[in-house]
């Protein structure tokens, strides 16, 4: 759990509510990972400007975060005002919707930080609250509420889960040198920002290449941290018979692959516990499908140029992560963070939207949006001209 939240006095109630939702994203972030296909929600009962409960939604089948911090208010619900992060459920699912909670227990004012993002029921928990009587604001620090769940509402409106590309390269271009050697390219401090990247994610997919040059863990390294499935796309599975992502006592693993590849291999992978599934086509689109169904909201590609390229073309990638390091590699043939996208003119590059960039130790995180409709379009009127 997180330690006590002190209020400073004298604060004004809009810098009040926004400081409650800021303990919610806090409490909610507990769960980071493991709430798959479910948002991940915080929630705070205050009484008499003094929190009586918390509770967040630790993982799908739980009951929800309002649940848990209704249940640590106990009696002193009644007449108290909740803030939540997400607008409470509305329907029974594996547990019974959170407006009634609320209103059997009595609250008086529920400040909700963002609106469900499914259309068919977007809203309708805020109006059954209002319909008993129940005081509701809506909208308190939404930007932050929405980032912490980008990838819940992009596989609610998309129904496939947010595709993240993250890479690290060096000043020149480069995510490796001339010899494929890429170990290491950031600092400390920006690969200990790609562990906890990869502990907010259910997935985090690598191509076979990257196996074969840079025998990665993919983990979160730590203690406690959930670790992501790792998966490996592979169509030959010609890939080494050690690797470290064939431990699966660390975190568990899944490969990729095209119907009648090498039985052997697959035979050895799934005796070390390794789950390995064939695709009659091995593309990103449909392993997003397959990921989708798995009840994944947000999947980490960190592969090399080649099949982030296609991963780009295919539509499987929404958001840019790329770390940048001040050194220069040079070489020729040295690969890039993306392979061919059959792009010849500047004119008709992918141009990020809501970027942002920040130092991490010496190195620089840029981070944007790729513009999802011209990405089709664009790339479909290029490879038809
Ligand atoms: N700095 C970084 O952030 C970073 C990150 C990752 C990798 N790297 C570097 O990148 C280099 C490898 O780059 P890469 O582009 O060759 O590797 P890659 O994109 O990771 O892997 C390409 C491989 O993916 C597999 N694949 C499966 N389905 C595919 C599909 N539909 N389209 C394309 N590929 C598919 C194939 O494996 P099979 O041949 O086994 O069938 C293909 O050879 C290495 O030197 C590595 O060190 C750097
Ligand atoms: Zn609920």
């Amino acid at each position: 759990m997180l330690t006590p939240l002190t209020v400073p006095s004298n604060i004004l109630d809009s810098e009040f509510d926004a400081l409650m939702m800021q303990r919610c994203l806090q409490l909610a972030r507990l769960a980071l990972g493991r709430t798959s296909p479910n948002p991940l929600v915080g929630a705070v009962v205050v009484k008499d400007g003094e929190i009586v409960g918390e509770g967040f939604h630790p993982r799908a089948g739980d009951p929800h975060g309002e649940v848990f911090a209704l249940r640590a208010a106990g009696e002193r619900a009644r007449g108290a005002t909740i803030y939540v992060s997400l607008e409470p459920c509305n329907h029974y699912g594996r547990t019974p919707p959170c407006s009634l909670s609320l209103i059997n227990a009595g609250v008086a004012k529920v400040v909700v930080g963002m609106v469900d993002p499914n259309p068919l029921v977007a809203g309708a928990g805020i109006a059954r609250l209002r319909a008993a009587g129940i005081e509701v604001i809506v909208g308190v620090e939404e930007e932050a509420c929405q980032k912490l769940n980008e990838g819940f509402v992009y596989r609610v409106l998309h129904k496939k889960p947010l595709g993240i590309l993250k890479y690290a390269m060096t000043l020149d271009g480069k995510i490796a040198s001339n010899s494929g050697h890429s170990t290491w390219i950031t600092n400390n401090q920006a690969r200990s920002e790609v562990h906890q990247l990869r502990a907010a994610c259910d997935a985090v997919i690598v191509g076979g290449n990257t196996v074969r040059r840079d025998n990665p863990h993919l983990t979160t390294h730590q203690q406690q941290g959930h670790n992501p499935l790792r998966v490996v796309m592979s169509a030959s599975l010609n890939l080494p018979e050690n690797a470290h992502l064939w431990d699966t006592g660390v975190a568990p693993t899944l490969v990729l692959t095209r119907e009648g590849s090498s039985p052997n291999f697959q035979q050895m992978l799934l005796q070390k516990g390794v789950e390995v599934l064939e695709f009659p086509l091995l593309t990103p689109d449909l392993v997003m499908a397959h990921l989708y169904d798995r009840g994944f909201c947000s999947v980490l590609w960190e592969c090399g140029g080649t099949l982030a390229a296609r991963a780009i073309a295919e539509n499987a990638v929404q958001k840019v992560l790329a770390f940048i390091a001040p050194k220069i590699i040079g070489g020729l043939d040295a690969p890039t963070p993306v392979g061919d996208l059959g792009l010849s003119s500047m004119t008709e590059s992918l141009v990020l939207e809501r970027v942002n960039w920040r130092t991490v130790g010496c190195d620089c995180l840029v981070e944007g949006y790729l513009p999802q409709k011209t990405v089709n379009q664009q790339l479909k009127t290029t490879s038809s001209t």
